[in-house]
């Protein structure tokens, strides 16, 4: 499967402005070769579910509540994005692990939840800087992935976004060196706990990928694909980047 590029637009844009979007991007992306995927506002999920019929690119919400209906004032139905087009979802995101409180063992709940309603799970996992400094990264990894993924069998798709937290919307990107050393770890992880279907989940990289770091960052080890916060927010920045990826 090709390399993966997907867009976390985290709270930014409406309708409107995601309509724009995708007129422009749809215009200028020229390389169906690689997959991309967009994790939008629930609010923008029906515009962006008009826009991209007809083309290639896959889409999703940037979080779930783990049920299809009920007494759950302003959550996001999986059930109602599955309905609506959505193939993807982001779980697990270090801005919903620190700024929500999400934890482990609630990534495991909303990965199985996913995957009832055919929604293909990219699960973001990642260190924090005191964690990196302390020298826990690669045990961190490790709990974070044994918790998300336990009793969890791989349907279609499922894709791991290495994002380590320090890099995050801060400029500041992780060396080659860091990313294979994560990677690595990840894969040797995934080839324990899904011998048969690992090679088909990718690892994606995220944290401050631009289009002059695109490039570099895509030859690390085991990169599989990009997770592009800040830099997927403006159609030609994004297509910079998926054309570095082409080279
Ligand atoms: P960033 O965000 O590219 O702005 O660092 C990445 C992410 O949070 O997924």
């Amino acid at each position: 499967m090709s390399f993966i590029i997907a867009a976390n637009w985290k709270m930014n844009k409406g309708p409107k402005e995601t309509r724009q979007f995708f007129d422009t991007f749809k215009e200028i992306n020229s390389d169906p070769s690689i997959k991309t995927l967009f994790f939008v506002p629930a609010v923008d999920a029906s515009e962006t579910a008009r826009s991209l019929s007809q083309t290639s690119y896959g889409w999703g919400p940037q979080n779930i509540f783990p049920a299809g209906s009920g007494a759950f004032t302003g959550e996001t139905s999986p059930q109602v994005m599955s309905e609506l087009g959505a193939r993807y979802v982001l779980v697990g995101h270090s801005e919903r692990r620190q700024l929500f409180f999400e934890t482990d063992e609630q990534t495991n709940v909303k990965i199985h939840s996913a995957l009832d309603f055919d929604l293909s799970p990219i699960l973001c996992v990642g260190e924090t800087l005191s964690e990196r400094k302390n020298g826990t990264t690669l045990e961190v990894l490790n709990r974070q992935l044994v918790a998300a993924l336990s009793n969890v069998q791989i349907k279609n798709e499922l894709h791991i976004a290495y994002e380590p937290v320090w890099a995050i919307g801060t400029g500041e990107v992780a060396n080659t060196e860091q990313v294979s050393e994560a990677h690595q770890s990840i894969r040797s992880f995934l080839k324990e706990k899904y011998p048969d279907q690992q090679q088909k989940i990718k690892i994606l990289y995220g944290g401050s990928v631009k289009p002059n770091n695109a490039e570099e960052l895509s030859k690390a080890q085991e990169v599989g694909g990009f997770l592009v916060g800040g830099a997927s927010l403006k159609p030609d920045s994004f297509v910079d980047i998926i054309k570095a990826v082409q080279g």
